[in-house]
């Protein structure tokens, strides 16, 4: 199939401009258009997120209305974020919330957001990098694993999905720290998403247990998984947006199927 020519341009990626009687290059609409596709394609958003954005991030729903209120002032403060990005003071961003309460969601929409400004960005799945990490030391694995730490590293934006997901070696707190830190100190964005509670983000962290009558218990926090010093980094170096306790979404929309 022929490949339409862009009109404005007649495919070259620049367009003739006049201005005050000189003429000079500006680059085309399509140009533009076609780096951003190609950023996102190469940004690893997992299929089940290709399409989320702040357009259909719902704020509506049976929630009480507090949360709804929330919610939707989460989405613009998330938006901004995104629109204004990149940002000197703190480039990052961090959300932490309840399992289904949209932290994925509204993450990949903003990453989606900076990249049609041009920037490139990588989604990263907090385990599955580190799996990945894990094996590149192992001499039969493929080079995307060898290279993972690295792009982790130097990945303009990095999207990390569940941070502190599962496992806790000192392995996995030198790896997360050591990535944390060198984009801290690098100004590197940095946008993640956890369900690990934290004091600081006014969580409660310790609680009566259900299932124990009542007994107080401890719960482990994002700073037990991924050790005080990443931690603290994270806090300085993003926006902490802590979610409202809305109903998962994912149940939610089972149940009205
Ligand atoms: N407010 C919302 N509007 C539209 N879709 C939503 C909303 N919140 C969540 N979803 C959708 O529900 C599903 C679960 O949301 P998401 O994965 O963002 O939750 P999460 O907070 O990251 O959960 P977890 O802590 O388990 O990772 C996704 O498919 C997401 O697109
Ligand atoms: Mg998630
Ligand atoms: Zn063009």
């Amino acid at each position: 199939m022929a490949q339409d020519i862009c009109p404005l341009c007649n495919g070259i990626g620049f367009k003739i401009l006049l201005r005050d009687g000189i003429s000079g290059a500006e680059r085309c609409e399509c140009a533009l258009e076609s780096r951003a596709a190609r950023l996102e394609e190469q940004a690893g958003i997992p299929l089940l997120y290709q399409k989320a954005s702040f357009d259909n991030f719902s704020t509506t729903s049976k929630d009480n209305e507090m949360a709804r209120r929330e919610l939707s002032e989460i989405r613009m403060m998330v938006m901004t974020y995104a629109n204004k990005f990149p940002s000197e003071s703190q480039p990052g961003l961090l959300l932490i919330g309840e399992p289904g309460t949209g932290k994925t969601h509204l993450a990949v929409a903003a990453l989606r957001r900076i990249i049609d400004k041009g920037f490139p960005g990588l989604f990263f799945d907090y385990q599955n990098l580190l799996d990945r990490i894990r094996s590149g030391y192992n001499a039969a694995s493929g080079a995307s694993d060898r290279e993972a730490y690295r792009f982790a590293m130097d990945a303009e934006v990095l999207l990390l999905d569940d941070l502190g997901a599962h496992r806790v070696t000192e392995w996995v707190e030198d790896t997360i720290t050591s990535i944390i830190t060198y984009r801290c100190n690098n100004k590197k964005p940095l946008i993640a998403t956890t369900n690990l509670p934290d004091a600081d983000a006014g969580d409660a962290i310790v609680r009566r247990s259900p299932d124990t009558a009542g007994q107080i218990e401890y719960r482990t926090t994002l700073a037990d998984r991924i050790g005080g010093r990443a931690r603290s980094r994270l806090f300085e170096m993003c926006r902490v947006v802590k979610m409202p306790l809305v109903e998962d979404y994912r149940l939610r929309k089972s149940a009205a199927m």
